[in-house]
């Protein structure tokens, strides 16, 4: 099995320790990456992707190595401290260059299988709604199996975190890596995602992006193919 972390910070923080504590329990390959080291652009809103292909990004030489990493996982999880109740800038900024990934435009077929977990923490607040910035996209990017772990830390470092909330994080890593592994090559994806993939067929069949109905015709959606078939 293969797993990716994107950390939404470059420092060994509380959000870097459980995200690594969770990728060594799954076990397998497992490539951890860092925010904004690894990608440090802000989308300036060319909207070329979403029109004539993401290999017209200008930051397409970054970001095909971070999708390289995430189409090779079976799981990918994405992890950032809270600041100001939402993820870091720098996972922002990469979510904002997968916006033509969504199932609003051109999804990956192999994210339907795939298994994600999102990570925050903070020190008291935020982490419900920076783990639903995270949610938001791998939902859209049609992940099959999405999990959460939020941790209010109380602590402005992972030395600081008490032992008691370390217990309760080994607790919740060991679930979260026993259904992933258990669910490993076997993921549907729920209702929900296959109802948002049939509502965005609809309106595909529509046309109102030429190069998005150009490559849902050519991946058979618009006929009976399904991604997750
Ligand atoms: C710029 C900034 C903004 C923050 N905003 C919040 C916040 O809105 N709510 C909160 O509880 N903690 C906030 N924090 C604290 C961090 O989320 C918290 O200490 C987190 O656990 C740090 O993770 P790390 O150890 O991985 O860096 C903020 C910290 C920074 C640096």
């Amino acid at each position: 099995m293969k797993t990716v972390i994107i950390n939404g910070q470059s420092h060994h923080g509380s959000t870097y320790h459980i995200a690594h504590m969770l990728g060594t329990k799954i076990g397998g390959e497992l490539t951890e990456l860092f925010l904004p080291k690894d990608l440090g652009e802000f989308c300036v809103g060319c909207t070329r992707c979403f029109l004539e292909g993401e290999d017209k990004c200008p930051h397409y030489s970054k970001v095909s190595q971070i999708t390289k990493y995430i189409d090779e996982a079976d799981v990918i999880i994405l992890a950032s401290p809270v600041y100001v109740y939402h993820v870091t800038g720098a996972m922002k900024a990469m979510l904002d260059h997968y916006g033509y990934r969504w199932m609003a435009h051109r999804p990956e077929k192999a994210m339907f299988k795939k298994q994600g977990v999102c990570i925050a923490t903070a020190s008291g607040a935020g982490v419900g709604s920076a783990n639903k910035d995270m949610a938001d996209s791998l939902f859209n990017w049609g992940v099959g199996k999405i999990y959460k772990l939020g941790m209010p830390v109380a602590a402005a470092n992972w030395d600081q975190v008490s032992d008691k909330k370390k217990r309760s994080l080994e607790n919740s890593t060991d679930r979260i890596a026993q259904s992933i592994k258990r669910s490993c090559g076997k993921v549907t994806p729920p209702l929900k995602t296959k109802a948002m993939f049939m509502l965005m067929r609809m309106m595909q069949k529509n046309g109102w992006n030429e190069h998005d109905k150009e490559y849902w015709e050519k991946n058979g959606w618009l006929g009976n193919g399904r991604p997750w078939k």
